[in-house]
């Protein structure tokens, strides 16, 4: 019997995040209990359609479900309008009506369209998160964020809307490349950064590599408190985008060839040097993080300069009149936004190179 743990996001009508091994192959009983509809619709990528959706669909299909499936190329370059558009073509072709399901399987491009198509198909149909990466499971798949790139930035158009589940077998994690699934634990030192020394010390000590249902668990526990209290990102939310206003400066300079994850590391990496250069934190804080970032076999830091970096962030969607919002670091476990104008975004990334 598979034993799985579930943490509960209190945000609209709830849910639940079922965390586990086996469930790839238990999806089918597990959306049956959940669901009224027996027609699903499965989007997945040209990486995940190989090594899952067989097994999903003979798990849905052996609960009694009508399952269509379409899968794309994988990858950043797809988030775009055209591969939107292929989504929506296909729910219809499904023929799903609006009591019909989306399943987003796969890492957090297909979470982020699939959850974006689904709140715009009919005006809104439910949809479940299966994250088939470390990423994903952390991070993209709870909190209801979704949505695609445009050609001026990163995840520029899409809607907050939460999944109906989010459903996360950990036996996915062991097909990863090394490279993939690092890249995911990048996120989960952002969290211990933001609120969970312990966590943080299970990267110190290097335990949490080898603990992925536990990492997993803590993530979603303190993104599911953040999101609680702050769905919509008015607040208390910013915090999560901790190194972010780098990364997807560093992810656009390297015309997305930098996966998310690798460039939030540096981010990270960046705004604890500038947190400690500006009297925020201590040196030995921000050394902390850096060692804590080398023990996942992640970068700290980037070959690209301050004023390239804060060329792109002018152009960050968190960007008002004042400025940008960014996240510094007092300590771990204590982390604050504050407003950068823009004069001041270059200084502030100058403060954090290596
Ligand atoms: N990944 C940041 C958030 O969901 O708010």
């Amino acid at each position: 019997m598979n034993i799985y743990s579930t943490v509960r996001v209190n945000v609209g009508e709830g849910y639940d995040v079922t965390i586990g091994q086996g469930i790839v192959d238990g999806c089918g009983g597990i959306l049956a209990s959940l669901l009224a509809t027996r027609r699903v619709a499965v989007v997945t990528d040209s990486n995940v359609q190989p090594l899952y959706l067989g097994r999903v669909r003979a798990s849905l299909e052996a609960a009694g479900f009508a399952v269509t499936s379409f899968a794309f190329e994988a990858g950043e370059q797809s988030k775009n309008i055209s591969t939107f558009g292929s989504i929506l073509e296909f729910f219809a072709r499904s023929g799903l009506t609006r009591k019909d399901c989306a399943i987003a399987l796969g890492g957090g491009v297909v979470g982020d369209m699939t959850g974006f198509a689904a709140g715009c198909y009919m005006r809104g149909i439910d949809y479940i998160q299966m994250p088939t990466t470390m990423l994903a499971a952390i991070d993209s798949s709870v909190g209801g964020k979704t949505g695609i790139d445009l050609d001026a930035g990163k995840n520029l158009a899409g809607l907050f809307i939460q999944p109906k589940a989010v459903l996360c077998d950990t036996d996915c994690l062991a097909t990863l490349p090394a490279e993939v699934y690092a890249d995911g634990l990048a996120e989960a030192v952002k969290t211990a950064i933001l609120g969970d020394a312990e966590l943080f010390a299970m990267f110190e000590d290097g335990t949490a590599c080898a603990n992925p249902q536990a990492v997993i668990d803590r993530c979603v526990r303190y993104k599911a408190s953040v999101v609680e209290q702050d769905e919509k990102e008015s607040g208390l939310r910013k915090l999560l985008n901790l190194g972010h206003t780098p990364a997807h400066a560093i992810e656009k300079l390297s015309g997305y060839t930098i996966p998310h994850g690798r460039a939030v590391a540096m981010g990270l990496g960046i705004m604890a040097r500038a947190s400690a250069a500006r009297g925020n934190c201590t040196a030995q804080c921000a050394a902390r993080i850096e060692a804590a970032l080398k023990n996942c076999a992640l970068p700290a830091g980037t070959a690209y300069s301050a004023e390239e970096m804060s060329v792109i962030a002018e152009n960050d969607k968190k960007r008002t009149a004042a400025g940008v919002s960014v996240v510094l670091i007092r300590d771990i476990g204590d982390c604050f936004f504050e407003e950068v104008s823009l004069e001041d975004m270059s200084g502030l990334f100058a403060d954090g190179m290596e």
